[in-house]
């Protein structure tokens, strides 16, 4: 698959299998992810893997969707503040949020490789989450990625800007 084909293969899941994800898979996605770049090489992030049962029912709680409770398992993606890199000069400003976005994508596409379904969401209850996981500053729980087989092989088409509106020559 080159890189077009693979970046068109990852789509938002929403929609699992209740079958277990293989270890090999999983450790091949983890280490994708643990390559990926960030600011100062800093690599301001930890990622909590959520798999049984009683964790589960946790996330579920974190995130009220239907389809969000069919995943066999999660990803807590989140960013550690007093790691990351802050620019000081001109617009001070923490890429914590840069840096954990690089990784999350790098999971997402290498699920989407062998052939595992994710789905960004940031629309979670973030106070809910650390309370029900122990996750306390500097440590931000930013993204919550469910994990699993997707229920369809039907993949929908990307509805994106074209090109010359994205891209601007100055
Ligand atoms: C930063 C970010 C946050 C997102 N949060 C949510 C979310 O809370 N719930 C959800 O269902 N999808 C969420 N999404 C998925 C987007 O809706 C989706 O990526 C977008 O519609 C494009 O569709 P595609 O991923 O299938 O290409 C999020 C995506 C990103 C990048």
């Amino acid at each position: 698959m080159n890189f077009l084909d693979l970046v068109k293969a990852r789509y938002s899941v929403r929609s699992y299998e209740q079958r277990a994800i293989e270890a090999d898979k999983l450790q091949y996605v983890m280490e994708c992810t643990r390559l990926a770049p960030s600011a100062v090489n800093l690599q301001p992030w930890k990622f909590y893997i959520v798999s049984n049962p009683d964790d589960c029912a946790k996330m579920r709680q974190c995130y009220h969707r239907d389809w969000f409770g069919e995943a066999p398992m999660y990803i807590i993606a989140c960013s550690n503040h007093d790691e990351s890199w802050k620019r000081r000069r001109s617009e001070p400003k923490d890429h914590a949020d840069i840096d954990i976005s690089i990784a999350v994508e790098h999971l997402c596409l290498a699920a989407a490789e062998v052939g595992l379904g994710t789905c960004w969401v940031c629309n979670f209850d973030v106070e809910l989450c650390r309370e029900l996981f122990g996750i306390a500053a500097p440590y931000e729980p930013a993204v919550l990625i469910p994990i699993g087989y997707p229920a369809t092989s039907e993949v929908p088409e990307k509805t994106r800007k074209p090109i010359d509106e994205v891209f601007v020559s100055l």
